[in-house]
């Protein structure tokens, strides 16, 4: 059972108000809000000056397990989730072997159930051939997924779908939510060709062969599919101007998202992180970061992810373009955020929208993603005093390096908990593991119905949580 925990004298992110009061935790749920400072509890968590979220929802991460777990997997990555303030993720299917059946589905979740100290999700992988898979996905007793994931643009682990017949037939034959990585892969290719034939590639043709114009054709594309068909669909990772102005005009059938590495660098970031700057999407203009961080302000984009793409730093160290693509970001998503909170450019509410219960709505987690009553205890406490340097060295994530690695960030996460449990603690006291039953999902809008009841799944974590002082956090020992 979780303990009976009082957080005492928080500034409380709830929906619509901050308030200074403090929150009962017991069994797993958010108990009472202003709860009597004297109510009985295991723990009393003295958190005058610090802030209280509810804890963040990740919807894009590759943890790589299994198969590659040389860069990431589930017992690191959702590590790094807790020290983060992540308290959920939803996971890609671009693993070894992919996720494009309903049995790696199960196994997926099986490995999870062992592995995980957050709750998770997974989705399963669109293939030019499974669509059977994807029909049985959406109802599988036992195997939940939120949703259908397309790669319409090759990225890594060749899950590339964008022949118009196969998607066609996935947004016309399938129930699940459809998402989907867009990039138009023949004008990546053309673009590619005409920069080789002028001499060797550097970095910084990736944005040039990953253009504007690969993003923006893929997401109308893509759009059009889902209008079409009035199927469900979430965009990831935009990264131009021109797809928040199309995404504007779509708001009641089409979701979208904003990643840290799109919000915080842009093309001017290669000369100084070569390729730890690469990924896809590519990098793009100041001027396409600053319409991002509009369209998120406007409700054209309706959240932030991660995208996490872990890669070892010898992978990384390849010439491009051998070089892999994507950043490592669960553990410095929050902070980055919460930086920009003290530097007056957003709210804690925007952050709580955005993050935790943007998500929520988006994916129909019901039960999480706010800080009300009956809500599950999935929380993180934060100190918006604490500058920290980002170090590759304090990295959680298996392949130990950030982008931001130098940057001083102020806004850190001092706690997290996952159904009442704490995860982490920065240099305090805690007590737990993680062991209440999952959200179910359920319809939150006319358009959003996911079938699939129960996909993001709470683990139990067996064990006593140890502190660990290399990684200066306590951590739920090893199972
Ligand atoms: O940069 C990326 N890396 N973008 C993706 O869509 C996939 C990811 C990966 O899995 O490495």
């Amino acid at each position: 059972m979780s303990p009976r925990t009082l957080i005492r004298d928080a500034t409380v992110v709830l929906p619509g108000e901050d308030a200074r009061t403090s929150v009962l935790l017991d069994g797993g749920r958010i108990a009472a809000i202003d709860a009597a400072p004297h109510t009985r509890a295991d723990e009393v968590v003295d958190a005058a000056g610090l802030h209280l979220l509810p804890g963040v929802i990740d919807d894009q991460v590759h943890f790589r397990d299994p198969g590659l777990t040389h860069k990431e997997d589930l017992r690191t990555g959702s590590m790094a989730c807790a020290a983060g303030g992540v308290t959920s993720f939803l996971e890609m299917p671009n693993t070894v072997p992919q996720t494009v059946t309903v049995d790696a589905l199960a196994a997926k979740l099986a490995l999870a159930s062992r592995r995980c100290v957050v709750n998770y999700g997974f989705y399963i992988g669109a293939t030019t051939d499974n669509l059977a898979e994807l029909q049985r996905a959406g109802r599988t007793p036992g195997v939940a997924t939120p949703g259908i994931k397309i790669f319409i643009g090759s990225s890594t682990g060749n899950m590339l779908v964008d022949d118009q017949e196969r998607l066609e037939e996935i947004f016309a034959e399938t129930t699940l939510p459809i998402t989907a990585h867009c990039e138009d892969e023949s004008t990546v290719r053309a673009n590619r060709s005409r920069l080789e034939a002028r001499g060797p590639l550097t970095v910084h043709d990736h944005s040039r062969i990953r253009d504007h114009r690969a993003a923006v054709t893929a997401t109308r594309r893509a759009i059009d599919l889902a209008v079409r068909h009035r199927h469900r669909f979430h965009v990831l990772h935009v990264s131009t101007a021109e797809e928040v102005g199309i995404l504007a005009a779509h708001h009641d059938l089409v979701t979208a998202e904003a990643c840290p590495h799109h919000l915080f660098l842009d093309t001017s970031d290669y000369g100084r992180l070569g390729t730890l700057a690469q990924m896809n999407p590519s990098l793009k203009s100041p001027e396409d970061r600053a319409a991002l961080w509009q369209g998120l302000r406007d409700g054209a984009l309706q959240i932030v992810a991660t995208d996490h793409a872990p890669h070892t730093l010898e992978e990384k160290a390849a010439a491009y373009p051998a070089s892999p693509s994507g950043v490592p970001a669960v553990e410095i998503v929050l902070p980055l955020m919460l930086d920009r909170v003290n530097r007056g450019a957003c709210t804690l509410q925007d952050l709580a929208r955005w993050m935790s219960d943007g998500p929520a709505r988006i994916w129909d987690i019901v039960g999480k993603g706010r800080i009300a009553e009956g809500y599950d205890a999935d929380l993180v406490l934060v100190d918006l005093s604490l500058a920290r340097e980002v170090r590759n060295e304090e990295q959680i994530t298996k392949c130990a390096w950030s982008p931001w690695h130098g940057t001083t960030l102020r806004g850190w996460p001092v706690r997290t908990w996952v159904g009442g449990r704490t995860v982490f603690a920065r240099g305090a006291h805690g007590t737990g593991g993680t062991d209440a039953s999952g959200g179910a999902g359920t319809p939150h809008s006319a358009h959003a119905r996911n079938t699939n009841p129960a996909f993001v799944e709470t683990m139990p974590v067996g064990g006593e949580i140890t502190f660990d002082h290399a990684r200066g956090g306590y951590w739920a020992t090893e199972m």
